[in-house]
């Protein structure tokens, strides 16, 4: 188990990197505990760029808070692949000015960071400390964005998550349903599995982190497996029975090579939760419950 440590003492001010428009930012800001305040770490109400250091150091000094969460990213898979540079100064450079300006005023840090960190998988879940090897830039920005937020903050928690959707922001599942909605068939690929991951369920396993000032490697999804062809299919079941399609739809099962992508993706990235739900005693749903959840928020 890779989870080093957890305290109590609950951080109570909690400053949040990121933006309303990200997916993790909005479900933390709805989701902070009774007792919390959170901030977003925002200069005259625009979002602080993480990269810039004097800004982040400034800011953070004026909050004065006692924990620090980074739910900002570059997430753009394919993007990084065309623009590798403007991927790592946010996942890389930015990752690690966060981090040393929480560790300057001794506040508990968390991290977010993905499965992309793994290579192809070999059909078993990856632990936490199971050898890392990404397979594109974004995967490997995130990498070293973890090793540079353990340099600048070693006691910080390092949160891995994969497949994240929610009610707001872009999302696979946002995209089903608008497409669902407009063509009789879709291709999905039914040969990458992973676990699809609510990002409400992602902010509630950060507040319990947080709360326990947790140190270490944790990993942090929804419950289960799926393909993306088994995931769109379990969207048009739940759509249809919410009134959120209305109409039949064939959804067809691809092959990766036929919907070939600038990035290339692993084909089994589940992670193994054993350790994460041992050292924050908490379970997650099975992925199909949150994403019925998730759906009813759009009806
Ligand atoms: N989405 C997934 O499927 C997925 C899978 C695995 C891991 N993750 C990880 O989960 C975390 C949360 O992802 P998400 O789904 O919430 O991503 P998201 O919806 O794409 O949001 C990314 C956020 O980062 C902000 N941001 C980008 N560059 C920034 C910068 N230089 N300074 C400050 N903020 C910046 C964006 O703000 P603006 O929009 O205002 O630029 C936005 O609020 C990330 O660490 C991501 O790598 C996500």
């Amino acid at each position: 188990m890779s989870a080093d440590s957890v305290e109590s003492s609950a951080p109570t001010r909690i400053v949040i990197a990121g933006s309303e428009r990200g997916q993790l930012f909005h479900e933390l800001m709805r989701t902070v505990p009774q007792g919390v305040e959170a901030m977003p770490l925002s200069d005259v109400g625009e979002r602080v760029d993480i990269a810039d250091k004097t800004s982040v150091n400034r800011v953070l000094q004026e909050l004065e808070p006692d924990a620090v969460i980074n739910a900002a990213a570059w997430t753009g898979v394919d993007a990084a692949e065309s623009e590798p540079e403007a991927a790592r100064r946010v996942n890389v450079e930015g990752a690690a000015q966060l981090a040393a300006g929480a560790e300057a005023i001794g506040a508990w840090f968390a991290h977010v960071s993905t499965d992309f960190v793994f290579g192809p998988g070999n059909g078993s879940p990856f632990a936490t400390d199971a050898a890392t090897a990404p397979m594109g830039i974004y995967g490997r920005t995130k990498l070293d964005g973890e090793i540079a937020v353990r340099d600048a903050c070693p006691q910080a928690a390092i949160v891995r998550t994969a497949w994240v959707y929610s009610s707001h922001g872009n999302n696979f599942v946002k995209t089903m349903l608008r497409l669902m909605n407009e063509r009789d068939e879709i291709g999905v690929i039914a040969d990458q599995i992973g676990s699809p991951t609510w990002a409400n369920s992602l902010a509630r396993a950060l507040w319990t982190a947080c709360s326990q000032r947790a140190s270490g490697v944790f990993h942090w999804t929804g419950a289960g497996a799926a393909s993306w062809y088994d995931f769109a299919v379990a969207v048009l079941e739940e759509g249809q029975s919410l009134g959120l399609v209305s109409r039949d739809v064939v959804v067809k099962p691809l092959s990766t090579a036929e919907y070939p992508t600038p990035a290339a993706r692993p084909n089994y990235s589940v992670m193994d939760l054993v350790s994460t739900r041992a050292a924050l005693n908490i379970d997650p749903s099975h992925w199909r419950a949150d994403l019925r959840a998730m759906l009813g928020e759009l009806v």
